[in-house]
């Protein structure tokens, strides 16, 4: 590890960037932690879709119940590790949450659907080792949708106060808790013919959310009748996690928001759900520059967006 910004390190030879306090409970909470093989591990960075890809792979494994479908929510949403903000001074209210979070996943009664934001290298022992083999399904989007959400997200709750470019520039620098974007999503898409990972793109949730539950469906073993796979669809559609998931997350965030006096909340959790809608606030210019750097970085690896 070596210093990044303020309270962050840079982890590893891709140098993944998390903070200080992550590292000192990373050895105990992260890699041993416990996996079961009925575990099911949904990956990816943040704002690629991974609340979207949640909520639909819990009803799936869980069972989609018409009648609960919109209770409870905030029980299903669980993490290895408590997601990360821009400002760790912001932040610092949310450390003792990494542990109200372990002890919740030690609590919940199996198959348990964990969402994690890192790397696979800081994944837990067991997985990596192949000691267990949970079922995985990693979510993909665009690098320049996720900036646009990550800047928005950031500026919700994270304590980021600078302008969209200064944000780009740190997140196509690598400079942003969790990346490098890529290079994160990279070391899952390395391993996809060595363990059980299914990847999943936000623009085909986009495109065809029934087909896609049905593939995860057949994926994870839990198949769907026809109408059960609609009233996913339904529930899962952006407006409705806007009206149930996104509202109770928001109100959540909010409440938490309001015990710092820093900054002001600026913006709903799930926002606009495009795939597509950088172009609201990212100039054509910078759209070129994004278009760039990524087509560098993905070269040979066979992976789109
Ligand atoms: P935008 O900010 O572009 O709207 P994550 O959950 O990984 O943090 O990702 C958040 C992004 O997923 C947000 O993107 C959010 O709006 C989008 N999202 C959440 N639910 C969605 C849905 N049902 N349909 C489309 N996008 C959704």
């Amino acid at each position: 590890t070596s210093p990044v910004r303020e309270k962050f390190v840079e982890i590893g030879e891709e140098k993944f960037v998390l903070p200080i306090y992550f590292t000192e409970n990373w050895e105990s909470d992260v890699n041993k932690f416990e996996v079961l093989d009925d575990d099911v591990f949904l990956l990816g960075h943040p704002k690629t879709g991974t609340t979207w890809l949640h909520e639909i792979v819990d009803l799936i494994v869980h069972g989609v119940h018409t009648k609960d479908i919109n209770t409870d929510r905030m029980r299903r949403q669980l993490f290895l590790d408590f997601p990360i903000i821009f400002n760790l001074e912001v932040a610092s209210q949310h450390f003792p949450f990494f542990n109200i979070m372990m002890k919740a996943l030690h609590e919940e009664k199996s198959p348990r659907c964990i969402r994690t934001h890192l790397p696979w290298c800081l994944l837990p022992e067991q997985i990596r080792n192949g000691t267990r083999s949970p079922k995985m399904i990693c979510v993909l989007r665009n690098p320049k949708d996720t900036c646009v959400s990550f800047y928005h997200y950031n500026r919700l709750m994270g304590g980021f106060t600078g302008t969209f470019e200064e944000f780009s520039r740190l997140f196509l620098a690598g400079r942003l808790h969790y990346g490098p974007f890529l290079k994160n999503i990279k070391t899952h898409w390395e391993k996809r013919n060595e363990h059980k990972i299914l990847f999943v793109k936000y623009s085909d949730l986009k495109k065809d959310l029934p087909g896609m539950i049905n593939k995860m469906a057949t994926f994870l073993e839990k198949p769907l009748s026809e109408s059960e796979v609609q009233a996913l669809a339904e529930h899962a559609s952006v407006d409705n996690m806007k009206k149930n998931v996104g509202k109770q997350t928001t109100e959540q965030v909010l409440k938490f928001a309001k015990t710092f006096d820093t900054f002001v909340a600026h913006s709903d959790f799930v926002r606009a759900g495009k795939e597509g809608g950088y172009d609201s606030i990212m100039s054509e210019e910078l759209a070129q520059k994004f278009d760039k750097f990524t087509e560098k970085e993905l070269e040979g690896t066979g992976l789109s967006f």
